[in-house]
């Protein structure tokens, strides 16, 4: 035991060397275009040589505080970012349902409640509805703020835990052929980020959606103004469309969206039905080729969304996930607040 804690704390060294070399203490994090390439890619490798850490813990942060404060529910954005913030050594102070239980549900603004808590926390961690109010709330906090799912626009963080397996487990980001399908991409703020990342870093993407659920106009303009980026939109695909146009790729990237409910939800499961993955699909290039295509979802997923088989198949990535997720958000705790 008392070996493993020299060899630790030997390597503590070296992990701080790999904090500064994100250079991005004291910073927020709203949109994954707030971070630069070479930022990703030190986060990665920071958060790789986290990975070791993300079941134990390492005494990075120890005297610091997160405060979560979650205005939509959430099981992984929350649970994983709090365990980050444990494994760093960390204190967690959570409000997973301010309109009941804080001081929101007495219509204090969002204003007056980061003010706040960013007297309390060396970090919060925001998700909201309404990506505006979002923007607007945190420009009051006194500490730093990350995006944990604005509205319909960005999830950043889920896209640079995504970016994180994929390089991971695809050996790099650059040239991988990724598509990000969803009947819907106006709503799929995960889908917005995940793509600017994507493209960012070099990935041939195609983004397919029904053409009246097109990404937003703002995510086209910002994916144009990338250098070199290798992007293209189809629309309106058939099942065996897409059944061929995932048969290319290395990556699928399911990123959901918000169901409407009531009588358009009927409608929008068969939309749903168009971008459905088949285990098949993907034995059937696996047999002919010897190429696995991945599949990852940002999860939740909804009943008969997805083919369940693939979860037990060397295509599932989706739980692969979750589990490197801790390890990124380590990196992006330690960077920012500072180890
Ligand atoms: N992927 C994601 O944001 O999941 P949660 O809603 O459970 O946080």
């Amino acid at each position: 035991m008392q070996k493993e804690a020299l060899r630790d704390a030997a390597k503590l060294p070296s992990i701080r060397s790999l904090v500064r070399a994100v250079d991005f203490e004291g910073r927020s994090l709203h949109s994954i275009n707030d971070l630069t390439n070479d930022q990703i890619y030190a986060l990665f490798e920071l958060a790789r040589s986290l990975e070791p850490f993300h079941r134990s813990s390492v005494d990075l942060l120890r005297g610091s505080v997160m405060v979560t404060l979650f205005f939509q529910p959430s099981t992984r954005t929350r649970m994983s970012f709090e365990t980050a913030m444990h494994r760093l050594g960390g204190a967690v102070v959570t409000e997973a349902n301010p309109l009941v239980s804080s001081s929101a549900a007495k219509e204090e603004s969002l204003a007056d409640t980061m003010r706040t808590i960013s007297k309390y926390a060396n970090v919060i961690v925001l998700r909201h509805p309404d990506d505006v109010a979002a923007r607007e709330g945190a420009s009051y906090a006194e500490a730093p703020v990350i995006n944990g799912g604005w509205g319909d626009w960005e999830h950043p963080t889920q896209a640079l835990l995504d970016l994180y397996t994929l390089w991971r487990t695809h050996g790099s980001v650059e040239g991988a052929k990724v598509v990000v399908a969803t009947p819907d991409m106006v709503h799929a703020r995960t889908g917005h980020s995940m793509a600017y990342g994507l493209a960012r870093l070099g990935a041939e993407v195609t983004l397919a959606s029904r053409r009246d659920y097109r990404a937003p106009e703002e995510v086209i303009e910002g994916l144009r103004r990338v250098e070199g980026a290798k992007v293209r939109e189809v629309f309106d695909l058939d099942q065996d469309g897409f059944n061929d146009l995932i048969s290319e790729v290395d990556l699928v990237y399911l990123p959901g969206c918000s169901a409407p409910k009531g009588e358009a939800a009927e409608e929008f499961k068969k939309m749903m039905d168009e971008y459905y993955v088949r285990l098949e699909t993907l034995e059937k290039v696996r047999e002919s080729e010897g190429r696995i295509i991945r599949v990852t979802h940002t999860l939740p997923r909804r009943p008969g969304e997805m083919d369940l088989r693939i979860d037990d198949t060397p295509h599932q990535q989706y739980f692969e996930a979750i589990t490197y997720s801790v390890a990124i958000r380590m990196a992006l705790v330690a960077a920012i607040v500072g180890a």
